[in-house]
């Protein structure tokens, strides 16, 4: 049984895109074919999230629009095996897309694929309604901020009217140094309030950066990252894991974590 899963969240620069790549990347590696829909029509960084800025021809706008047919679109990672993806239409907006035509175009990725990740685009407009459209469940992305929060609880609503109602939380860029201690994680409080389940906490990693300048999903070169990762896939796939708070602090982390506070 394949399924189709965004990655949304209401704010941009949440960690979407990011999330979606590593997600993907590392339900490959498992063995679970996977395709990665940019529908962040406009603003698209899968392609160069993923070192695949040169070799997209054809995309989504050009599939939906009969311009070439969805095979000719899928650019195939070559680094991971069974990882492959559909770029965004660069200088097109989200109403290139029907709803109708992203719900037949992940319909017949389905059929290849074991997972389809659609990475949404920011907002909660038509590009929000479009890329929801092809959706069978969703994650929304938060970080630990009280306007994130509020937005994800937004995007909840949202995602529950455009009759997606399996939805689970990701919280970004936690930082253990945050977290009060002796206190019940502030990650389990915010999935309380949302009364979602918590699929996983990525912490703040400067390397994600220096991954998206080399064009190679971190979990490729980082195992804590990919071990991480191997546990939201567990969790999605339905395994009752608890979710951790993130790992202690390193000598040297622990030392700088009141200067890095400031
Ligand atoms: N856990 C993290 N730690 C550090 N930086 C992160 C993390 N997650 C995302 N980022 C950075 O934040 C920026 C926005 O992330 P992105 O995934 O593009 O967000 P979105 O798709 O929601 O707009 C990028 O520069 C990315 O490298
Ligand atoms: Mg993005």
């Amino acid at each position: 049984m394949s399924e189709a899963l965004l990655v949304t969240s209401g704010k941009g620069g949440v960690g979407k895109s990011t999330l979606a790549v590593n997600l993907a990347a590392t339900l490959a590696l498992m063995d679970y074919k996977t395709v990665l829909v940019d529908a962040d029509t406009g603003l698209r960084s899968l392609d160069v999230m993923l070192g695949l800025e040169n070799n997209v021809v054809y995309d989504l706008t050009d599939v939906a629009e009969g311009v070439c047919k969805l095979r000719q679109a899928l650019v195939h990672q070559p680094e991971v095996p069974g990882l492959s993806m559909v770029a965004a239409a660069a200088l097109r907006d989200a109403t290139s897309v029907s709803r109708e035509k992203m719900k037949e175009i992940v319909g017949h990725l389905k059929e290849r694929y074991a997972y389809v990740i659609i990475d949404c685009p920011a907002g909660v407009d038509e590009g929000f309604r479009v890329a929801a459209s092809g959706a069978d469940r969703a994650i929304i992305v938060t970080q630990t901020d009280a306007v994130c929060v509020r937005d994800a609880e937004r995007v909840k609503g949202l995602l529950e009217r455009a009759g997606v109602t399996d939805v689970m939380l990701a919280i970004n860029r936690a930082r253990r140094e945050k977290l009060k201690k002796g206190q019940e994680s502030a990650c389990e409080s915010i999935a309380r309030r949302l009364e979602l389940p918590l699929i996983g906490i990525v912490g703040e990693n400067d390397a994600f950066l220096n991954a998206v300048q080399k064009g190679r999903p971190l979990v490729l070169d980082d195992a804590d990252m990919k071990a991480t990762f191997e546990e939201i896939v567990r969790r999605l796939r339905g395994e009752e894991l608890p979710v951790k708070p993130l790992g202690k602090l390193s000598f040297w982390q622990w030392l700088m974590k009141d200067y890095r506070d400031y």
